[in-house]
């Protein structure tokens, strides 16, 4: 039973429209909040420009056993991610089985062959990365399982690649003709958009900031209140102690963690392989820029009450809480900033030419690039880079549903659990980008966040990079040292059952991490005796001496595993010309080739966007070279390894 059977709202989303007054529900399946905050900018334009009942539903708190009772004069939009190979997001896991399950049944007793979805019209847009071999697999997927049913999709089903980094114009150029298929189709009218606030701000005067119901960055009501207890979730992250942290690169400039998170009296487990969620803080100095620009700076810590203005519209922040605490705590607010977001800010301009200015913004596709998106700017930057003024006529409910909510990253667990049970080890490299275009330095919000915890662990001196006037150990401060809140999320990269087979490993830069995971788990088991495998690592990273990761500490390996260990380098930026693991793989082929004909897994870990791509067609060619065959013999070989799982991926772009 989930949260809505539990709290005893209605599963059905044919009552639940009925009783609300809707006509159209935008279903969303949303790993890390994108997919959700597409599904609520469809919404609102739908009912602004439309005047369509929208209504946004997180597919997993709905039954899809009575889709088949969807009404024809409404409509469903499917806004659904494709997560890591091919995969659903974790929300939308069941809604994907039923759909594409042998034996798909509805409570009518419909069977498929009735077309029981006949009167279903249906909108659908995937989001996926093209790095990806499984390229937006779930939109495509449903897409096909719901016209077999019987439904009708209205436009085509739209597409964004954020692999190409052209997800939002991706959208952009999708929903234009969307939206004239169904005025067509559902007989709406357009009218000017005006905007309509789906939540109610109000400033509360009586609570004081430091009242307990107030949140203060605590991501749920036990935290808030101190008895935070398990199971702990992506709904309810454990604050969890970092209990060592230090620098892995051994070069000026550039910062790789290495983070040992406890998670002893969690009640929570990992296996090797498994990530680690960390929930960030916003930058103290994006947090001032974001809240100046709004004009907010002074009443930072007014308390607020945030409402849906109808029943539907699910508050994405806890509420209440103050303006810096959700800035810093609860709001995307250093991401890129899309167009259409923008130009929604034209109506509340301090004048005319900044006005303008939005209004060219939104029009011009290639003037927003070379004006935004090319400068990296986030949206309090873009608006200090249109005026000097401040926007203080923004409603507050318009930031909080046009920015996303403040994710959590993931990082592959760098420890094994065999090893250390109780303390999760993180490896994380510090993003921090200054683009040549660009005058001001892009810095990733988690990594700096750790960057700074680390730094406040150590007692060291240099400033804080992140301006953490406070952080979740803050006003409230219930913990001694320093924690960040963790939750921890299941893979199936995994080391084979069997030991005694042999595994190889790609992992350039922070690829490596779950790899020291693998590499940790074998040692032990060759000291307990056990045999183990050969345990081949290809690692690649700049120059030997700058940011070889655990350098020393396979070292202490190899010499524990003597010859079982190896490990074969690539240098990248030492000689004249680049070398790449790729390239080591392929000076040894016949090792490579071998260890497979040894039934060997092969693991990659690291860039999706170009490494991966390349190791697959380099261990294609490989296989193909080293055992006669035709090249696209070799590539149908790495595919059937991949579909019996002794081919695993563990990428990220
Ligand atoms: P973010 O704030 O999320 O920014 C991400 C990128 O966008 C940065 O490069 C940043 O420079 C850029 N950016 C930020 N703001 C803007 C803007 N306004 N405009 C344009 N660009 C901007 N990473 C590791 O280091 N180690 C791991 O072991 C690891 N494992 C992972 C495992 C999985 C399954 C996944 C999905 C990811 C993994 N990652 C890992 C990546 C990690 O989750 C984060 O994406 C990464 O650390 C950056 O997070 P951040 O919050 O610091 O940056
Ligand atoms: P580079 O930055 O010198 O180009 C870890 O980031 C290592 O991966 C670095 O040595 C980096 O080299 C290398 N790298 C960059 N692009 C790669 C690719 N397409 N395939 C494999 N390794 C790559």
């Amino acid at each position: 039973m989930n949260g809505a059977a539990k709290s005893g709202k209605t599963r059905n989303i044919v009552e639940k429209m009925n009783e609300t007054g809707k006509n159209c529900v935008i279903f969303y399946g949303s790993q890390t909040g994108t997919a959700e905050d597409y599904a609520s900018r469809l919404a609102k334009e739908g009912s602004q420009r439309f005047g369509l009942k929208t209504m946004v539903a997180d597919i997993e708190d709905y039954d899809y056993e009575n889709l088949d009772t969807f009404p024809s004069d409404k409509v469903a939009f499917f806004v659904l991610a494709t997560y890591g190979e091919g995969e659903p997001t974790d929300n939308a896991v069941e809604f994907y089985q039923f759909l594409t399950g042998d034996d798909v049944a509805f409570e009518s007793g419909a069977s498929a062959d009735d077309q029981p979805l006949s009167s279903l019209k249906y909108v659908a847009f995937g989001l996926g990365n093209n790095t990806y071999e499984h390229y937006n697999a779930m939109v495509r997927h449903v897409d096909t399982a719901l016209t077999k049913l019987g439904a009708k999709r209205i436009g085509s089903a739209g597409e964004g690649d954020d692999g190409a980094g052209t997800m939002e114009e991706d959208f952009l150029a999708w929903k234009e003709p969307m939206w004239a298929a169904l005025t067509d189709t559902m007989d709406l009218q357009e009218r000017e958009a005006v905007y309509e606030p789906v939540f109610c701000v109000s400033e509360d005067d009586e609570t004081t900031a430091e009242h307990d119901t107030v949140y203060l960055g605590e991501p749920t009501a036990a935290h808030r209140e101190g008895r935070a207890k398990g199971p702990f979730s992506a709904h309810n992250p454990f604050i969890a102690p970092i209990v060592e942290s230090r620098e892995l690169f051994t070069v000026k400039g550039r910062n790789c963690l290495h983070m040992e998170i406890s998670i002893a009296d969690s009640n929570l487990s990992y296996q090797t392989g498994d990530h680690i969620a960390v929930w960030p803080t916003n930058s103290g100095a994006e947090v001032d820029r974001f809240l100046e620009v709004f004009g907010l700076e002074g009443k930072r810590h007014s308390v607020i009450n945030v409402k849906g203005m109808d029943v539907t519209a699910k508050v994405p922040i806890p509420t209440p809480t103050t303006y810096d605490a959700a800035a810093r705590y609860y709001m995307e607010v250093c991401a890129p900033v899309s167009r259409q977001f923008v130009s929604t800010l034209a109506a509340f301009a301090p004048d005319d030419a900044s006005k303008n200015e939005i209004v060219r913004l939104g029009n011009d596709k290639d003037y927003f690039h070379e004006k935004i998106t090319n400068q990296r700017f986030n949206i309090a930057q873009a608006l200090q880079s249109i005026t000097s003024k401040k926007f203080a006529d923004v409603p507050f409910s318009l930031l909080i549903e046009g920015l996303n909510k403040l994710q959590p990253r993931y990082y592959s667990i760098s420890s094994s659990s065999m090893v250390q049970k109780d303390k999760i080890s993180i490896t994380a490299v510090v993003e921090s980008v200054r683009l040549p275009s660009a005058s001001h330095i892009v810095k990733g919000v988690t990594t700096n966040y750790l960057l700074a915890l680390k730094q406040k662990q150590n007692g060291d001196p240099s400033p804080d990079p992140h301006g953490l006037t406070y952080s979740i150990t803050g006003p409230r401060n219930k913990y001694d040292g320093i924690h960040v809140p963790v939750h921890i999320r299941h893979s199936n990269f995994k080391l084979p059952s069997d030991p005694s087979k042999p595994i190889i490993m790609v992992g350039p830069g922070t690829g490596v991490a779950p790899f020291r995971g693998f590499i940790q788990e074998r040692a032990a088991l060759a000291a307990k005796g056990e045999k183990v495998g050969t345990t081949l690592l290809f690692f690649g990273c700049r120059k030997a001496d700058e940011d070889f990761l655990y350098a020393d500490e396979f070292k202490t390996y190899q010499d524990q595993m003597g010859d079982t260990l190896k490990i074969i380098t690539a240098f990248s930026r030492e000689g004249p010309q680049k070398v790449y693991v790729q390239q080591r793989l392929r000076e040894n082929a016949e090792l490579v080739s071998d260890l497979l004909k040894q039934k060997a897994n092969f693991y990659v870990c690291g860039d999706a966007a170009n490494m991966a791509r390349e190791v697959n067609l380099v261990l294609g060619h490989i296989i193909a070279q080293q055992r006669g065959m035709p090249p696209e013999k070799g590539e149908e070989m790495v595919k059937h390894m991949r579909s019996s799982g002794s081919y695993q991926e563990d990428v990220w772009s």
